[in-house]
Parts: structure tokens; sequence; C-alpha cells
């Protein structure tokens, strides 16, 4: 919308091009403080309408002479606020129940008035007054749909804003996982080293950055515990058999750090399966079921890992980094306990977690802005700087 002056916009326009009718009426307006602009034409009221205006006075004769089509045009494709009050300076005794033509006008020109001629200047001023207060209402709608409009693209860039920036982190993130590795790698090539080490070391590292992807696909706002699950559970999946392996609850969403160390816990438990348990022979399974509790405990989550027929269990004397991991570690950022039992038939793990996130750092808040410009060495990557 073009920004015409405030006057522009409260303005009278004046169509009366017989005798010194306009002038008499300008000058009735300009008496009661209205700015008045007369027009030689229908084209012209068109033309300043575009230009904003506050109302618009015509005489009867010129809607029967001439074609007032191009000034009906302009009145349908008015935007949604505007509602362009028109005063029609009716002929003498031309009534509207008498005047069929008046019915055509107001179908065509919208908003209109009728105004019996003669009429007293007092008659003149107070309706176009009305009119013109009419149109300021109208004026201030726009201004808040205007002011909407622009929380709204305002929010959508914010949006997008925040999507690069998690992006552009993730993308940090995953090359610090690969250099952190390679490091890893080359420090353990040494003699030293014990044997699988390596390994170990790099699936953990997959395990933690395949995580880390699904949790930004949603945008670090949290991430479905299935998806989470299939996704550790992937590997060992596609190695052994589907079959081996269920993985089944309902769908719930939980919060990135939750995801986290259920991803980082499922591979530790599967890992293990491989290398001891149910999953080490040839006809040995695992399921991973959760389940969420109803009504208050709506935000308690009970996943349970069971290994069946596997080779027979005998407890552990020893705790090793998997064992650490998950009793300890990640219990705290479950928000709740995990524990390992060695019954002889299977290992069970059961994870408590409280979905309830409040005072959880990483969802959804907005990075700082300045990650945007960080410069090329990620100096500027540290929120805490
Ligand atoms: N699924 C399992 N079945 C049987 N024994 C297991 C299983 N998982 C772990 N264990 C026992 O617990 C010990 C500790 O495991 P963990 O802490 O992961 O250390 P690591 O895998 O390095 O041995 C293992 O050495 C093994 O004896
Ligand atoms: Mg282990």
């Amino acid at each position: 919308m073009s920004r015409a002056p405030r006057l522009a916009s409260e303005r009278a326009l004046i169509l009366a091009p017989y005798g010194r009718d306009a002038q008499v009426a300008a000058a009735v307006l300009k008496e009661a403080g209205v700015e008045a602009a007369i027009c030689p034409d229908l084209a012209a009221v068109r033309t300043s309408c575009e230009d904003g205006a506050g109302t618009a006075l015509i005489v009867e004769e010129i809607l029967q002479e001439d074609d007032y089509s191009g000034l009906a045009r302009w009145v349908d494709a008015q935007p949604p606020w505007s509602d362009f009050p028109i005063i029609i300076l009716a002929q003498r005794g031309g009534g509207l129940e008498r005047n069929p033509a008046a019915a055509r006008y107001s179908r065509a020109l919208g908003n209109v008035t009728f105004l019996e001629r003669p009429f007293h200047p007092t008659t003149l001023v107070s309706v176009v007054q009305t009119a013109l207060r009419g149109r300021r209402r109208q004026y201030e709608a726009r201004e808040r749909l205007e002011t909407l409009r622009a929380a709204v693209v305002r929010q959508q860039q914010d949006q997008q804003h925040q999507r690069l920036l998690i992006n552009e982190l993730n993308h940090r993130v995953k090359n610090t996982l690969a250099t952190v590795q390679s490091i890893a790698a080359q420090t353990l090539r040494g003699a030293s080293a014990p044997l699988g080490a390596r390994d170990a070391l790099a699936s953990r590292i997959v395990a933690l950055s395949k995580a880390h992807d699904v949790l930004t696909s949603e945008q670090w706002s949290g991430a479905n515990l299935d998806e989470i699950a299939l996704q550790a559970m992937q590997p060992f999946r596609l190695g052994l058999g589907e079959e081996r392996i269920v993985v089944e609850g309902p769908r719930v969403r939980v919060p990135p750090k939750t995801a986290i160390a259920v991803a980082l816990a499922l591979h530790e438990l599967a890992t293990n399966a491989v290398k001891y348990g149910a999953l080490s022979n040839a006809d040995g399974h695992v399921t991973f079921r959760w389940e969420v509790g109803k009504g208050r405990a709506a935000q308690k989550l009970t996943a349970v890992w069971r290994e069946a027929d596997g080779p027979p269990v005998t407890p552990p004397t020893r705790a090793g980094f998997g064992t650490r991991l998950i009793e300890r570690g990640l219990a705290s950022d479950l928000n709740g306990e995990v524990a390992i039992a060695y019954p002889r038939d299977g290992v069970v793990c059961t994870i408590h977690a409280n979905l309830d996130d409040e005072g959880e750092p990483a969802r959804a808040t907005p990075l700082p802005r300045r990650l945007a410009v960080a410069d090329d060495d990620g100096a500027g990557a540290s929120p805490a700087a």
C-alpha cells in the first residue's frame, strides 16, 4: 500500500460538475475542518481513491450518465480491511424506494449513503464526518493487520534463522566428532592400546553421532523413542537379522538428553549382547520394550531390555565401561534410574526415565545469534565465551 500523506487518506473527494455545487460543498466542508478535493470526472475519482481518500461525494446524475464500472471494479478489489464509504448526492425525490437505480448503485459501489438534495450544510458535514470516522476505523484495522503480518513474518524469519544455526551447529559437532575419532585412532595405534579399543571407541562415537542426526532432523526439539531405538539397533539388526532384535512401544516423544542417553545405552547393551549375551550365539534374541504411565504419571517412561535364549549368564565380577556408562553416567541424563540384572537366562536392563524436561536446556533454546557469524576456526561457536 502506498504511503499516502495523512491528509490524502482523510480527504473527501467531490464529483459534482454542475454549476458551483462542488465549490460550495468544498467550502462548507473546509469550514468544518474537512479537506476536500474536487474531481472533474469518475476516472479522476478512481485515481484519487488509489492515492488515498476518506470518502467520496458523487452527484447522482453522473452515475446516470457515465460508466462507473471502473470505480465499481476498484471498490470490488479493495483489501479486506477496506470498505470505502461513498456518499451519493441524490436528486430531489429520488428516495431509495422510488429509485430503482439506487439499489444498483449500492450493489456496485458497496458502502453507499444517499443524501437527498437540497440538504442543509450541517447535514452534509455530519454525513461526511460519519463516513470519515468509519474510514478511520478501517485504517486502524489495516494497521493492526499489518502489525500482525509483520509479526508472523518475523517469527518465520526467526524460525528459519534458528534452523540454520542448528544445522550449522550440528555440522560442527559432527566435524568435531570425526576429529575426536581420528585423534583417538592415531593415539590408540600405539602398541600399548588394548585390543579392540579402537573399534569400540569408533563405534561409540558413531552411535552418538547418529543420535545427533535424528535430533537435528527435529530441530533438537526432541525425538520419537522408536526412531532413536531403531536407529541405534540398525547396525545390529542388519548384521544379525531383524527378528533377533525386537523394538516395541507406544509412540512417545523424549527430550534430546533422554534421546542421546537411550541411544548410547542401547549401543552398549547390544555390543555386550553380541560379546557375551543373547546375540553371541545363533538362537538368542533381545526385546526392547517401553511404556509410559497414564494420567499423572504420563511423564514416566519405563523401558526394558531383555535377553533370552543366550548362553547361561554368570553375574560379572567387574564393571567395564558399558556398565559404568549405563548405570551411572546415563541415569542422571535420563533424570531417572537404570539397573542391570544378570539372571541366568538373560540380562535384563530396566530404565526409568522422567520425560518432564523442565529446565531441560537443550529444548528449543535459541542459540546465540553470533553463531551465525562465527569465523572458520569456530572461535565464535562457544556460547559461553
Ligand atoms: N548381555 C550380557 N550377557 C552376559 N554377560 C554380560 C552381558 N553384558 C555384560 N556382561 C558381563 O558384564 C561385564 C561388564 O560389561 P561391560 O561393563 O560392558 O564391560 P566390557 O564390555 O568391557 O566387558 C562383561 O564383561 C560381562 O561379563
Ligand atoms: Mg561392554
